[in-house]
């Protein structure tokens, strides 16, 4: 992708070819995209510059140096931890909770940029807010998200946080990494670039950092303090299972998203004569202590779309069906029906079509050979790509570069947009029926 940055045709000079890189580069959201950037670009160079660390497959968020959430902006770079949209749900929690104090301390551990601890310093007013992390790094841009006069600790778990702060802090969120190890293949290609492993993986189960939260939490919570964690709905049960098992606690139990994937687990140590603001909520009798709110089956239109989303963005990645149903948990049979009953084609088809179609791109914007773009966008073998490629388009790679390029050099802008889409309509049955 390279040479995507150089001046002449293929320069982001107007909107419309910016939202046509932006496409071809597999963004879903190619023309909101070419806004933000626009917006965020000083002057055309630096917008050229953005555009092609964009296709190189950077996060739009590093590139632009921000992330919205819940209505806020919020600083981030290069390498940090991207917050997510789903992380919203710990921020409302976790405003909930803090707003039920008067005063509360409240600490964002494993903060990243520290959205949580940002959102509830901005809304909850007398909020004395704490975050840390052990990657400095981050804690730049936390510094920048933070109100004034917020701590910012840096160090490893729970252990970073000054010992003044033990026993005294109201409600403790965090978003420790929760990926375990063996999904990290799965996980989309920019977030395996750009963001630290060490942000995402922790260990066989992902629980590695919830455990160590739920055991040590209580040293730092004052009496009523709330523990709130954000992970995926299946840890909830093996999170619950721990907590139950720390004496400490009075109740635990965890709230559910509506992606139907994320889950708050909460943790909550017993009120005290001493508490000066209780929780008004009673105290459950200990045979309710550990109780679990999980959601229905999974809605499967969401995971449908994350999965044709993943193939937009990772359509090099060696995907097989089975390891994109196993990514959204669903069975390789069930994502190849309800994909074809949805989008009128198979994952598989519509994986070979965005290769393809990223191929056609490199080919008339760049000099690399069809060897290599056929390895770029992810075919193994060179026969297969030839043959679906002229299958598709009726012509090889290599005629496709001269002929292509001067078809659409004579051609309307809407037009030759539409002919750079790949026709299906002679393609064959992928091996497997996938
Ligand atoms: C999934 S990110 C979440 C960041 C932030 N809370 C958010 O939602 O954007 C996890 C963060 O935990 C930090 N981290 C990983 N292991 C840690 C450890 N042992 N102690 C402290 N921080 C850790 C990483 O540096 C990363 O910033």
């Amino acid at each position: 992708m390279g040479t995507f940055g150089t001046p002449g045709p293929t320069t982001a000079g107007s909107h419309d070819a910016l939202v046509e890189r932006l496409r071809r580069a597999g963004c879903v959201f190619a023309e909101q995209e070419a806004e933000l950037l626009e917006q965020a670009a000083s002057d055309p160079q630096e917008r050229e510059r953005m555009c092609a660390r964009r296709e190189a497959g950077e996060f739009l968020e590093h590139v632009i140096g921000t992330v919205d959430i819940c209505g806020e902006k919020l600083a981030v770079g290069p390498g940090d931890f991207v917050p997510r949209q789903r992380t919203a749900l710990l921020i409302e929690a976790g405003i909930a909770e803090a707003r039920r104090r008067r005063r509360p301390v409240v600490v964002e551990a494993y903060c990243g940029v520290a959205p949580v601890a940002a959102l509830i310093g901005r809304r909850v007013s007398g909020a004395r807010v704490h975050a840390s992390d052990c990657d400095p790094r981050p804690l730049v841009h936390a510094r920048a998200n933070l109100p004034p006069g917020a701590g910012v600790h840096p160090g490893s778990g729970l252990d970073a946080l000054p010992t003044a702060l033990e026993g005294t802090v109201d409600l403790l969120v965090a978003v420790p990494p929760y990926v375990p190890a063996r999904q990290w293949d799965l996980m989309p290609r920019e977030a395996r670039e750009h963001e630290p492993i060490s942000a995402l993986v922790a260990g066989r189960d992902g629980l590695e950092q919830v455990r160590h939260l739920l055991t040590e939490a209580p040293r730092w919570l004052a009496p009523g303090g709330v523990l709130l964690i954000e992970m995926h709905r299946d840890q909830a049960p093996p999170a619950l299972a721990a907590a139950g098992r720390v004496r400490a606690y009075a109740e635990c139990g965890s709230v559910a998203g509506e992606d139907g994937e994320t889950v708050l687990v909460r943790a909550r140590t017993p009120v005290s004569a001493a508490a000066s603001a209780p929780i008004p909520a009673a105290v459950p009798a200990p045979s309710d202590a550990v109780r679990s709110v999980l959601p229905g089956p999974a809605p499967d239109l969401v995971l449908l779309r994350r999965v044709r989303d993943r193939i937009d963005r990772d359509h090099a990645q060696p995907w097989d069906v089975e390891m994109l149903a196993r990514s959204v948990h669903l069975s390789g049979g069930h994502l190849s029906r309800r994909f074809r009953e949805e989008y009128g084609e198979s994952p598989y088809s519509y994986l070979m079509t965005r290769r393809i179609e990223r191929a056609m791109a490199l080919l008339r914007h760049t000099d690399r050979s069809v060897t290599d773009i056929c390895t770029a966008v992810g075919f193994s073998s060179l026969g297969t790509f030839s043959t679906r490629f002229k299958e598709l388009l009726g012509v090889s790679p290599s005629a496709y570069r001269v002929r292509g390029a001067e078809v659409l050099d004579s051609m309307p802008p809407c037009i030759a947009r539409r002919v750079t889409r790949p026709i299906r309509n002679r393609e064959a049955a992928p091996p497997g029926g996938v």
